[in-house]
């Protein structure tokens, strides 16, 4: 029997379904059950009936599936995969945002710890930032961890006062703007489609920003036939399948999230057999996360 197949069995067995990010392994999207963006991720995780989610990704994504069912068992294939920008936020910057403003909203990126999430109002993800923050009735919002994203909302909705904080996905803000430039000079007719996540020299030069998901659906509708994109190369395995005829260009210094390609079809069997690496979520933190995330899940629709 193949990893594949063995795979397969143990779904049956155990009642299981894999979720998976564009940004893993092309091996682990193929055998994935759904693969998507983080907000995609989230929305079908709380509808599942299945026993058993299988989160191919990182930490904060299977966090989020079992704060949104914690009925299920929610597995991780490596529970070192982690997010460094989950946990580029303090306490202390909130309390302090807090005791200068009454109508204060904390916006919190779903790139983030289930602790975080309990400092926060509502939860977004790079899908649905721009749409939440502008609909809140609050005008004074502080956008947590990320600044690159929170950067991006604020200049889409400049009737707010959005206030940002340091962090930062180390995989997106290094994306090289020389490289997008040198890439352009190469390719005049290639449109630019870079996330969010990106620093804004990069996001300057896009011809459209959007989510993985929303990157996508651009390259596919679009008449254009070469695009330069920026953001994880995990990306390309999906663009490729959608658009065979089409070319895709990533920056010379690849963008390559480590902790997403820690995850192997070995270690999916491993958590498969033995039940191990279940997510959890401390218990104080798992009313007041949620209830970020099933905010986002409403504001949303
Ligand atoms: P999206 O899934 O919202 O496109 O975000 C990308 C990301 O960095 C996930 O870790
Ligand atoms: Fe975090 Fe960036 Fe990796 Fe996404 S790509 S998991 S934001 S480090």
């Amino acid at each position: 029997m193949n990893k594949q197949e063995e795979i397969r069995q143990l779904k049956q067995e155990k009642d299981a379904v894999l979720l998976a990010h564009y940004y893993v392994d092309e091996e682990v999207q193929k055998i994935a059950d759904y693969v998507g963006d983080s907000f995609y991720l989230s929305k079908i995780a709380s509808s599942l009936n299945n026993r058993t989610l299988v989160f191919c990704g990182v930490s904060f994504m299977g966090e989020s599936g079992k704060l949104l069912s914690p009925e299920k068992t929610v597995l991780m294939p490596d529970a070192s995969a982690d997010c460094p920008m989950a946990h580029m936020v303090s306490k202390a910057e909130i309390d302090e945002a807090r005791s200068k403003y009454d109508d204060l909203a904390v916006v919190c990126y779903i790139n983030s710890t289930a602790e975080v999430k309990t400092w926060a109002d509502v939860c977004v993800t790079s899908a649905n930032a721009v749409k939440i923050v502008r609909n809140l009735p609050n005008k004074n919002i502080l956008f947590i961890p990320d600044k690159n994203l929170g950067r991006y909302v604020k200049q889409q909705v400049p009737e707010k006062n959005v206030m940002l904080v340091k962090g930062y996905c180390p995989i997106h803000e290094f994306i090289k703007p020389e490289e997008i430039k040198a890439l352009k000079q190469k390719y005049p007719k290639a449109l630019v489609l870079a996330h969010p996540e990106c620093n804004a020299q990069v996001l300057e030069m896009a011809d459209y920003i959007g989510s993985t998901s929303g990157i996508l659906s651009k390259a596919k509708e679009s008449d254009a036939n070469a695009f330069i994109i920026a953001t994880e190369v995990g990306v390309r395995y999906e663009l490729q399948v959608q658009n065979p005829d089409k070319q895709f260009y990533f920056p010379e210094t690849l963008p390559v999230c480590t902790d997403m390609k820690k995850i192997t079809l070995d270690k999916i069997i491993e958590v498969l057999k033995t039940g191990e690496n279940a997510a959890d979520v401390v218990k104080a933190h798992v009313e007041p996360a949620k209830a970020t995330l099933t905010r986002m899940l409403e504001l949303a629709k």
